[in-house]
């Protein structure tokens, strides 16, 4: 926590009120399930457990989580999607703000399924950015905001856990370049921006392996 307190505090400062301000409506995990099963479940499988590695589990995220990225997908009063993914731009252009918070609703109540790590001698390393960072090069341990067993503290920071590599991966680029820029106050920019491409391939596989 010593590198990365001042972060996580502004962090969660911006994001929870914000979700604050939207948390009016109940959510319904049943008519989630109902669109999970009709539009969602041949990417991310029925109960959101995909097994295509580009493709996120979304098994066992926190509902405030799953919502937020499904409305950051989403173009917004003229402005452009603050998470840019031409996929699922197209897959949230029909859902409704309630839709949204069902859908998270009911991904949250499924149990999140892992393979584990393929490459265990990356996963070593990616193991000591995970509970350590790298001191050096000031990039914070993942474990200050993700949890040690990579659960996440909802509703701001998600659960990372079991999560395929090669989509992990592909978020710590995302983040990088600011094709991703959804993260309240840059802090994954910042992070990601810090790390060498060896670094963020260890600990994407060391993450696939947690539980
Ligand atoms: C054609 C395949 C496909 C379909 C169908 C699809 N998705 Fe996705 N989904 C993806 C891909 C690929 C990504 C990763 C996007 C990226 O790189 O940022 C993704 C990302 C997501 C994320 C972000 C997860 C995270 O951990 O940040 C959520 C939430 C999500 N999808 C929900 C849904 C929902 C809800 C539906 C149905 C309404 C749906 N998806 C339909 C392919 C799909
Ligand atoms: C200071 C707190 C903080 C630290 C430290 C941190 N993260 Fe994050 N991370 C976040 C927040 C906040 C988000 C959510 C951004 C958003 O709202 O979309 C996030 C999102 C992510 C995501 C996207 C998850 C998904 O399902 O799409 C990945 C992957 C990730 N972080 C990996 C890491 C890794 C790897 C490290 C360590 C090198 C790390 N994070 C360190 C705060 C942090």
């Amino acid at each position: 926590m010593k590198v990365a307190s001042p972060l996580v505090m502004l962090a969660m400062l911006t994001v929870s009120t914000q979700i604050l301000a939207e948390s009016a409506v109940k959510a319904d995990a049943a008519k989630g399930q109902q669109i999970a099963t009709q539009v969602c479940a041949g990417c991310h499988s029925a109960d959101g457990n995909s097994v295509i590695p580009t493709n996120p589990i979304l098994a066992g995220q926190h509902p405030e989580y799953t919502t937020k990225q499904l409305m950051n997908f989403k173009a917004q009063e003229g402005k452009p999607a603050t998470r840019n993914s031409p996929i699922m731009g197209a897959m949230v252009a029909g859902l409704s703000p309630d839709d949204m918070k069902n859908i998270g609703a009911y991904y949250a109540q499924q149990t999140p399924k892992t393979t584990g790590a393929k490459d265990k001698s990356a996963a070593k390393l990616g193991e000591k950015v995970y509970r350590g960072g790298n001191i050096e090069s000031n990039v914070p341990a993942c474990a200050s905001c993700h949890s040690p067993n990579g659960a996440g503290i909802p509703p701001v920071y998600p659960r990372i856990a079991g999560q395929h590599a090669e989509y992990t991966l592909a978020q710590l680029r995302a983040f990088r370049t600011e094709s991703r820029a959804n993260d309240a106050n840059q802090v994954m920019h910042m992070i990601a921006n810090h790390m060498t491409e060896k670094e963020m391939q260890a600990v994407s596989e060391f993450i696939s392996g947690l539980r």
